[in-house]
């Protein structure tokens, strides 16, 4: 089976079942900033989760680009990846466990033919103050699974939540049971020893957790599930991995042929290399252009590029190498998400103009390195402060700071380094936890208000600027708004003034902030400016201020523009080539 039929049997399956198909989000998610990437099928939906009606109706289905960075540094086993495809079905209220459990049951063992002993199933067994899930496993049994493949976990295993606030619940998990030996007396799917491997999750998002991590019941309960594409493709064609599918072969084929080495004797490389540079690709592709740099996304980027081509160096393959993977990439997705195509002259150029900045680096990187490895005593061992150096300000793989040391006969404190890295890490997410409050399951009063500001902001842009300028992205905290647009110059002090005069003059003018729905090709007859791209069939809804601005967004907003107060730019810098951004607050 290929990737595309995959696909197209799953929403398939799905539409005709009642759901409605949505098209896949951006990768950058749009007015959130608690999260960097799309990191499950259900987080563009956080919104109707919580209440917000969804114009497509209370059955959605879709195939979601996602990307998680939490093991990055991991990747290069069997089944880790950072960018990959979630197939999802949702319920907004509507149909609860026993329908999500039969429906999934249906698909992998009637669509699918998946033989129905060889799927396992975990279920929640209650923690704290959240109740065991007794329906679940008794629906399970009901379908002729029997116990002893029924586990029942605690928290950590089965029950959903995302990083920061919002929607969570407990969750059945589907395991396919690789047959493989069980690894001793305890195996169980909870274990990682690769018998078994979870390929669906169904979530039953009845709580909502707010930022102080209080946990309480949802006015309605909704069903979130998530499909591995990849994880089901590999085996349903008996590959061993994910890389060996026709979603990696391709790719690993021609890290192959540049390089004149066999994936056989460099798996991990090859897999690191794969999986870095598809994830790369897609995060450029996006239409958001973000681009590499030391901050937020771009810095993932960054990391994404150096790292694969650092391994691509390990295999004495040519520079020019990131971008000919890059292009096989594209070919292979092209079809099925075509911006990486709209997007492709940006993919490589940024590309290849990374990797030449992180060639430099690299050579200063050396010399410090030597300078170092110069002060050490024959046969000395390189202290974990400088080789945290090493990886920290160079981007040195502490793989690679240990390899240039052991030809030369040093070592390296690598239990301090760890040490390090886990300090370090633990500060990290510190700072997002602080810096990312807010997001798209914050709809509290100063986040609404922000989201109607920004309509009001993009529409004046267009009326001082120009109707070139259109949102390249945007990003509310309860402190302020951030608001990314297509121009290619500063702007200047009297067209700044004059953006947050229209603003202020709407606000003054106390407009009503009206919404409708309709289908995408109504919207644009009617002159609506939002994402278009590949939203075509799609039902839509319509934030209409009237004489000012006409947008398709999901919401929510305020009811009237009198309630936003004083509008006031703060700051009017660069974001990237050609697009410019504001920070603007109400006061
Ligand atoms: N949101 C659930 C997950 O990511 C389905 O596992």
């Amino acid at each position: 089976m290929t990737a595309k039929e995959l696909r197209r049997l799953y929403l398939d399956f799905f539409t005709q079942h009642g759901h409605a198909q949505t098209p896949s989000s951006s990768l950058i998610p749009d007015n959130d900033p608690s999260v960097l990437f799309t990191t499950a099928g259900m987080h563009p939906l956080v919104p109707y989760l919580l209440g917000e009606k969804h114009p497509g109706g209370k059955r959605l289905c879709d195939c979601q680009k996602c990307l998680r960075t939490d093991d990055i540094d991991e990747v290069g086993d069997s089944c880790h990846l950072t960018f990959f495809e979630m197939l999802g079905n949702w319920s907004f209220g509507d149909y609860f466990k026993r329908e999500s459990i039969v429906l999934s049951h249906e698909f992998l063992t009637k669509v699918l033919k998946i033989p129905q002993e060889k799927i396992s199933i975990s279920v929640f067994a209650g923690e704290g103050d959240i109740p065991a899930d007794e329906e679940s496993p008794a629906i399970w049994e009901s379908l002729g699974y029997p116990k002893e493949r029924i586990h029942a976990f605690g928290k950590k295993e089965n029950f959903w939540s995302m990083a920061g606030a919002g929607p969570c619940g407990p969750d059945t998990e589907i395991f396919y049971d690789t047959g493989k030996e069980p690894c001793g007396a305890d195996c169980s799917p909870a274990c990682s020893c690769g018998k078994y491997i979870e390929i669906w999750n169904n979530v039953f998002l009845e709580y909502n957790r707010d930022s102080e991590g209080k946990v309480t019941p949802l006015a309605v309960k909704n069903v979130d599930t998530g499909l591995g594409l990849e994880r089901v493709l590999c085996l349903l064609n008996n590959k061993e991995t994910v890389f060996e599918t026709e979603l990696f072969a391709p790719v690993l084929e021609e890290i192959s042929a540049l390089s004149g080495q066999k994936y056989e004797d460099n798996k991990r490389t090859f897999r690191i290399i794969s999986d870095h540079l598809r994830a790369a690709v897609f995060i450029l592709g996006d239409d958001k252009a973000v681009a590499p740099s030391n901050v937020d996304q771009g810095y993932v980027l960054r990391r994404l590029i150096r790292r694969a081509y650092r391994y691509l160096s390990n295999l004495n393959a040519p520079d020019e190498a990131t971008v000919s993977i890059a292009k096989k990439i594209v070919e292979l997705y092209g079809e099925d998400y075509p911006e990486l195509v709209r997007n492709s002259e940006f993919i490589y150029e940024k590309l290849e103009k990374e990797t030449k900045a992180f060639r430099k680096a690299l050579a200063h990187g050396l010399k410090k390195a030597e300078k170092f490895l110069a002060n050490l005593p024959k046969g000395g061992t390189l202290s974990a402060e400088k080789a945290f150096k090493l990886y920290d300000t160079f981007g040195f793989p502490v793989e690679f700071t240990q390899e240039l040391c052991a030809e030369r006969g040093f070592g390296v404190d690598m239990e301090g380094f760890r040490e390090l890295f886990a300090q370090h890490q633990a500060k990290s997410r510190q700072g997002a936890a602080q810096k990312f409050k807010g997001g798209l399951a914050d709809s509290g009063e100063m986040t609404t208000k922000l989201h109607t500001a920004t309509h009001l902001l993009g529409a004046a842009l267009r009326r001082v600027l120009g109707e070139d300028v259109f949102q390249r992205g945007s990003n509310i905290t309860p402190e302020r708004l951030r608001f990314d647009f297509s121009f290619d110059r500063k702007m200047t002090p009297e067209e700044i003034a004059e953006t947050e005069k229209i603003v202020n003059d709407a606000i003054a003018q106390k407009l009503p902030v009206n919404c409708s729905e309709m289908s995408v090709e109504e919207a644009r007859v009617g002159g609506a400016i939002g994402v278009f791209g590949d939203r075509y069939g799609e039902r839509v809804k319509i934030y209409t201020i009237e004489g000012i601005s006409n947008e398709i967004c999901g919401g929510p907003h305020v009811d009237n523009t009198g309630e936003l107060g004083k509008f006031v730019i703060k700051k009017e810098s660069a974001s990237s080539a050609g697009v410019r951004r504001i920070k603007a607050v109400l006061e």
